[in-house]
């Protein structure tokens, strides 16, 4: 039977790795992709899938109820696949209610209207959200996030995903919507905006520009390889059970510090610069305010359940990652200009 599936967030990062995967393994879906085309939105994202004839674009806001209500009319979607959401923890401190509306209201108004439309029919629908590590916390040294460890949320976007995670499951259990949520680690790979780490250090080093480091560089992150991520909700989304929620992560725990030597070094192997050329640009400065030490996800659960696992060592990924950006400048360029320049002035001239 023709599935017909909404993604939100499309035209974002991981969103359209999501999309691009679903768009052409199964022609026989209809994709709707949803996005409201914010900074972090670019459709040249989707260029290559453009033209298919199962993929529809449409634009607009997951916050405005009218207009969802009349798109679940129009396309009678038995599948959701939520993505869409402000994603950048630094952007959160500096503008924390623009999270909660987006990140929050807009997770419940999708959530109320797939439950209006779906009411009394719950038979093979599915709302699928995809949700962050960053809702449990901070680790220590040691020890792993499991599905099973306490929401704690430390910034204002995380605790914006931790309050969406919690309406996800507040409707399954209070009007059995049919839920599943995943909670994955750092991503890297193409179509990355450049305000987070890995392609704003790629940016940087490719222009000799300081490459900031928050503090001492010590804050761990367990990184994946974009691809990997849209491969697990793809499995999620077919083989999942109702009302679980799946950790994904990469078992790729990396210091910011290490990691930025390893990009420097590919980058000067890339770029032909004699080997620690780029390192000179690594700049120490101020930290992050309530910086989470140290995320690790354990996937376990989704591997032993659903036969999951990254495909790709980091040294393999980051170099594609690299390749990619050094490959795509007119894509930097475009996102780069205009109001990139303010976030990234206002960002990091104080640091
Ligand atoms: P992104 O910022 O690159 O993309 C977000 C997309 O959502 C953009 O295309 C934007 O235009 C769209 N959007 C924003 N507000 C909207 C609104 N009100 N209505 C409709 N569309 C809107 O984000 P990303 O990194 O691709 O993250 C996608 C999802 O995955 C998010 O929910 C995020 O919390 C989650 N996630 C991200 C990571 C990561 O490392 N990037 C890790 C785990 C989970
Ligand atoms: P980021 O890519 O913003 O992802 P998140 O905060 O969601 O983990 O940051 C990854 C790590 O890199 C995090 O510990 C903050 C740090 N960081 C820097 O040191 N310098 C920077 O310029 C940025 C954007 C992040």
């Amino acid at each position: 039977m023709k599935r017909k599936l909404l993604i939100t967030g499309g035209a974002g990062f991981i969103g359209s790795h999501v999309v691009r995967l679903f768009v052409n393994k199964y022609p026989d879906y209809q994709i709707v992709n949803l996005d409201a085309l914010t900074y972090a939105g670019n459709l040249e994202n989707l260029a290559d899938i453009n033209e298919k004839s199962n993929y529809i674009f449409e634009k607009g806001d997951i916050t405005e109820e009218t207009f969802i209500d009349a798109l679940f009319q129009k396309y009678q979607f038995d599948g959701v696949i939520h993505l869409a959401a402000e994603s950048h923890v630094d952007r959160s401190i500096l503008d924390p209610l623009a999270f909660i509306k987006t990140n929050v209201l807009g997770t419940a108004v999708l959530l109320n209207t797939a439950r209006k439309h779906w009411k009394g029919n719950e038979t093979g629908k599915l709302f699928y959200h995809v949700s962050t590590d960053e809702v449990y916390g901070s680790l220590g040294e040691e020890g792993f996030f499991t599905e099973e460890t306490p929401y704690d949320p430390r910034s204002p976007y995380s605790a914006s995903k931790a309050s969406s995670d919690h309406f996800v499951m507040a409707y399954y259990h209070t009007y059995h919507l049919p839920a599943i949520i995943s909670n994955c680690s750092n991503n890297y790979g193409s179509n990355h905006f450049p305000e987070k780490l890995i392609p704003l250090a790629i940016h940087n080093i490719k222009n000799n520009k300081p490459v900031p480091v928050y503090g001492k560089g010590e804050n761990v992150r367990d990184w994946l390889f974009v691809e990997d991520h849209a491969r697990a909700i793809d499995v999620i989304f077919h083989q999942g059970r109702i009302g679980e929620t799946y950790n994904i992560g990469g078992f790729n725990e990396w210091k910011n510090i290490d990691l930025i030597q390893l990009l420097c070094r590919i980058m000067d192997q890339k770029l032909g610069r004699p080997e620690g050329t780029s390192a000179q640009l690594i700049t120490y400065v101020k930290d992050r305010a309530g910086h989470d030490l140290r995320y690790a996800i354990d996937a376990t659960k989704l591997n032993k359940e659903l036969g999951w696992e990254p495909s790709l060592q980091f040294e393999e990924g980051l170099e594609k990652t690299v390749d990619w950006y050094l490959a795509n400048e007119e894509w930097l360029q475009h996102v780069t200009s205009g109001a990139y320049q303010q976030y990234y002035q206002e960002q990091y001239q104080k640091r």
